[in-house]
């Protein structure tokens, strides 16, 4: 693993390796070289910040990108008066673009007061040509540009950046390439993402994100495996395997390996507590998947199973290849094997043609399944997928409605779900103090609620067990019975 004494062994005024992780430890030591000098002439530590907006994926590059910065010297922090800020941009909805640009607007008037700090935008929007050229014409003050092809090469950028004084832009369209043994920094001692996979080759007629993560790429098991070990190791009880679509993890392997095998494996590893992982597709999930999970005590009973949509109709339009029926008919036999099972979704409203009809049959899907609890989406047009070119986009009140009754739908089932949980006692991973009631910690349960009960700062990272004494819509208050 990753040794932070490594880097003053390197002597940076040799040429840059070739080979990589070799290449970017140079350039971390080049960087590291770089703010100590800072330090020297400006008699203080520059920080360093990390803004993440998008999903677990783009959460756990961006702990990639702390463990670079923590490398290279810079003193981390969560405020974005830092002296270096990196957006970790996401655009699987138009929203999320939005906000980018208008954060920019304030990192400008920062950088004036600042001449010093540097900006650094990444991540999935960056992947979109049209972004990187209105940046580049626009917002003239970003430093560095790159996407999610390339994050390995943080050091890299930002020397050249040091070097030339110029805006670095750096996106690549595809890669086939992974790259191992970097370092990162957790956001909790106690649980961490692991990707197991990168990209996606589903193509949802709706979904940017096969055009900015690329095509699907599994890692090799073992690198998984010793990542996984090396977090227990360092105190990690509680992992998360992440994928657009774990189900096909490892399909195209040299030695290709079943996703349900991979997770029997992880279950394996000593001082690992509890697993969780993200996200199956419904068309593929396994009967041995569903087994593995039954049998393991370490495997979370909880599935995230996104629908979209509840009308077969719709569905195939989505590309989201399953019917109605045969989402429910693969709820069923989920929650024959695994009865206690916590069920989570995502559902978007909206989608172009959809009809009265095709909502009801959502809703009725919905009151079929009982989900524990459900994101919903209101239907973006995303330029360049399939969905963005069909006819009938529907109108905005609409869809407004449509999405009012579905949530309103969605927290009367989970609120009676929640209610039927108080009174038991479960293990709970306590997370943090909670933010309002200093008094209380904040804890997770296997189906992943919250869960507030008294207790103090010693009790974080462990799991213990709690009475869950009062239900609270989408949480519980509890007692810990230890
Ligand atoms: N790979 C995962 C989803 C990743 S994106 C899967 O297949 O389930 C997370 C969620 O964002 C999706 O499940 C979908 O509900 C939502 N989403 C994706 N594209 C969207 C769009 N154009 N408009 C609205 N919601 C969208
Ligand atoms: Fe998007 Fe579909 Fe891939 Fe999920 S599976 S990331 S929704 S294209
Ligand atoms: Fe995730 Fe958003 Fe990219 S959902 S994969 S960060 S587009």
């Amino acid at each position: 693993m990753y040794n932070e004494m490594n880097l003053d062994k390197i002597d940076i005024n040799l040429e840059p390796p070739t080979e990589e992780p070799a290449r970017q430890y140079f350039f971390m030591a080049k960087c590291r070289a770089w703010v100590k000098e800072y330090e020297k002439n400006h008699n203080y530590l520059p920080s360093a910040c990390v803004v993440n907006m998008g999903c677990q994926m783009n959460a756990r590059d961006s702990e990639k990108l702390l463990g670079v910065l923590r490398a290279v010297g810079y003193q981390i922090t969560d405020s974005e008066e830092a002296d270096f800020v990196i957006y970790n941009t996401c655009t699987v909805r138009e929203n999320a673009n939005l906000k980018v640009y208008g954060r920019l607007g304030f990192l400008k008037t920062r950088k004036k007061k600042n001449p010093n700090m540097k900006i650094a935008l990444c991540g999935c929007m960056m992947q979109e040509p049209v972004v990187v050229e209105k940046i580049k014409a626009s917002y003239r003050f970003v430093d560095i540009i790159f996407g999610t092809h390339n994050i390995y090469k943080l050091a890299e950028l930002i020397y050249e950046n040091i070097v030339s004084k110029q805006m670095i832009v750096d996106i690549w369209e595809s890669t086939d390439r992974i790259v191992e043994e970097l370092p990162n920094k957790r956001k909790y001692p106690f649980k961490s993402g692991v990707n197991i996979m990168f990209g996606c080759n589903n193509f949802c007629s709706y979904c940017i994100v096969p055009y900015v993560r690329g095509r699907e790429r599994s890692r090799e098991p073992q690198d998984i495996l010793r990542e996984i070990r090396d977090l227990a190791a360092d105190g990690v009880v509680e992992i998360m395997l992440l994928g657009q679509n774990v189900n096909s993890y490892g399909k195209s392997l040299k030695e290709p390996i079943s996703f349900a095998e991979l997770l029997r494996q992880c279950a394996q590893i000593e001082g690992i507590e509890r697993i969780r992982f993200m996200t199956p597709h419904p068309k593929d999930l396994s009967e041995e998947l569903i087994d593995v999970i039954k049998s393991s005590k370490k495997i979370c009973k909880q599935i995230h199973l996104p629908l979209q949509s509840g009308s077969s109709r719709i569905l195939k339009q989505m590309n989201r290849r399953y019917t109605k029926e045969q989402y429910l008919s693969l709820v069923e036999r989920i929650r024959a094997a695994i009865p206690e099972v916590s069920l989570t979704t995502d559902i978007i409203v909206g989608f172009p043609g959809e009809t009265e009809e095709d909502f009801e049959e959502t809703l009725d899907v919905v009151r079929a399944v009982q989900f524990d609890s459900a994101f919903t989406f209101i239907y973006s047009k995303r330029t360049g997928t399939p969905a963005a070119e069909m006819e009938d986009q529907v109108p905005e009140e609409v869809v407004k409605v449509r999405f009012d009754r579905l949530l309103k739908e969605i927290q009367q089932i989970s609120s009676k779900l929640t209610k039927q949980g108080v009174g038991k006692t479960e293990q709970v991973l306590v997370e943090e103090i909670n933010a309002q009631s200093p008094e209380l910690v904040t804890g997770r349960l296997e189906n992943n609620l919250l869960v507030h009960f008294p207790g103090d700062a010693s009790y974080i990272g462990q799991l213990v067990p709690v009475t869950l004494t009062e239900a609270k819509g989408f949480y519980y208050l509890g007692e810990c019975v230890r």
